[in-house]
């Protein structure tokens, strides 16, 4: 099974990567395969607008939680997974990982 980030919108696979690529945010993820996570401000922490929830992951697969998304985050939907793509970058690639995230 080959590594892939996987986009979920409303219960369907709407895009999924071929690989994991750890220098690529999880917006750059998106972007590979066309799917939109609402970015309005091009992946530079000031939107917020890019709020994704991963659902399935590894422990320590995923950077830890930004200053920014501390910002832009309540703890509820910090507690909940939520993240935002733009910020959050896989931290290793490996045959099997496979990072779920749902999106609005
Ligand atoms: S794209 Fe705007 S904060 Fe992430």
């Amino acid at each position: 099974m080959s590594s892939s980030v996987v986009f979920i919108r409303g219960g369907e696979v709407v895009g999924a990567t071929d690989s994991i690529y750890p220098k690529l945010n999880l917006l750059g993820h998106a972007q590979l395969v066309e799917v939109s996570v609402g970015s309005q401000c091009g992946g530079h922490g000031v939107c917020g607008a890019d709020r994704i929830r991963v659902v399935a992951s590894k422990v320590g697969a995923l950077s830890p939680l930004s200053d920014v998304e501390f910002k832009h985050l309540d703890e509820n939907e910090i507690k909940n997974g939520y993240r935002l793509a733009c910020q959050c970058f896989p931290e290793f690639e490996a045959p099997d990982l496979v990072i779920q995230v749902t999106l609005r």
